[in-house]
C-alpha cells in the first residue's frame, strides 16, 4: 500500500495532474477511500495530501474579477466558495463589494486559510471582506441565501451519487435571483475518483431540473497547464418556478 513516506505526494503549490497517474491522487483516493468522507478528507489536510491546491487564487477567478462581471452591488453582494480548501479564491473574489464566505468542512483547511490570507494581509487577522467557516456544505444553514456561489473541483471532488444533493443545496443557499458560476474540471478515464468523471452534462442533469439554466459558457483558456483543455466555466442563472 502506498504511503505518504514511500511516494511524493506534496500538495500545494505545484501545479499537478489530477489523475490517478499522480502518486499524490492515488494516495488522496486511498484516504478518501471511494466515497464522501469527511475523515478522509480530513486527513488529506492532516498529511499535506492538497494535489488540487494551486498555492495561488485560481487565474480564471482573477480573469473574472478583472472582467467587471461578477455582481458587486454596493456592499451587499454576498458570495459563497464550498470546499474552499486554502482560500486563495475566497481572497481573490473579496472585496469590491462583495462579501466572501469560505466554507470546508475540514477544520485544518479553515485553520491553513485563516493563517494564509492574515499572512498575505500582512498579520491582520480579520478582514472586512471575507470570513471562513468549517463545516459540512450539506448540512450548513447560513442566516441568509447568497448572491453568488462560486464552486471549483468541489462537485467532481465528491462522489458522483451526492451530485444530486449537492444541487439541491445550490438552489437552497442561493437567492432566488442569484448567479451559480462552475468551473468545471472536466476529469475524463478515471477508474476512481477524487477527481471523479466529470461532464458538462452531468452538472445539467441535476441542475436544470431545479430551474438552473446556463448564460454564458466558455473553455477555461487560462487553465493551469496540468489543467489545459480540460476546463469549461459555465453561469447559471435561476428561472422563476413557473418557466421550469
Ligand atoms: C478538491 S478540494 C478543492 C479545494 C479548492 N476549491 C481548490 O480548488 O483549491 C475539495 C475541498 O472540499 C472540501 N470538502 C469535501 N467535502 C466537503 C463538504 N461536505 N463540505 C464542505 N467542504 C467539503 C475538502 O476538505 C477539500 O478542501
Amino acid at each position: 500500500m502506498a504511503s505518504s513516506a514511500a511516494v511524493d505526494v506534496a500538495g500545494a503549490g505545484r501545479q499537478q495532474a489530477l489523475d490517478g497517474s499522480n502518486p499524490a491522487v492515488a494516495r488522496l483516493r486511498e484516504l478518501i477511500g471511494g466515497h464522501e468522507s469527511t475523515a478522509g478528507w480530513s486527513r488529506c489536510w492532516e498529511e499535506g495530501v492538497t494535489p488540487w491546491d494551486l498555492g495561488q487564487p485560481t487565474p480564471a477567478v482573477v480573469e473574472l474579477v478583472q472582467s467587471g462581471t461578477l455582481p458587486a452591488a454596493g456592499d451587499a453582494t454576498t458570495v459563497l466558495v464550498p470546499g474552499c480548501g486554502a482560500g486563495y479564491d475566497v481572497v481573490a473574489l473579496s472585496g469590491h463589494g462583495r462579501f466572501v464566505v469560505g466554507l470546508d468542512v475540514c477544520e485544518a483547511a479553515i485553520h491553513k486559510a485563516k493563517q494564509l490570507s492574515a499572512a498575505a494581509a500582512g498579520g491582520d487577522v480579520g478582514s472586512n471582506f471575507f470570513a471562513f467557516v468549517a463545516a459540512d456544505f450539506f448540512t450548513w444553514e447560513p442566516p441568509e441565501p447568497f448572491h453568488l456561489i462560486f464552486d471549483y473541483t468541489f462537485f467532481c471532488a465528491l462522489h458522483p451519487s451526492m451530485r444530486a444533493a449537492w444541487a439541491r443545496r445550490m438552489a437552497d443557499l442561493l437567492r432566488l435571483d442569484g448567479e451559480l458560476i462552475t468551473l468545471m474540471y472536466l476529469a475524463e478515464g478515471q477508474e476512481a475518483g477524487p477527481p471523479f468523471n466529470t461532464t458538462v452534462l452531468d452538472y445539467e442533469e441535476v441542475l436544470n431540473p431545479l430551474g438552473f439554466v446556463i448564460t454564458w459558457i466558455e473553455d477555461n483558456e487560462v487553465a493551469v497547464e496540468p489543467r489545459k483543455g480540460m476546463e469549461k466555466i459555465a453561469r447559471w442563472k435561476r428561472m422563476a418556478k413557473s418557466d421550469y
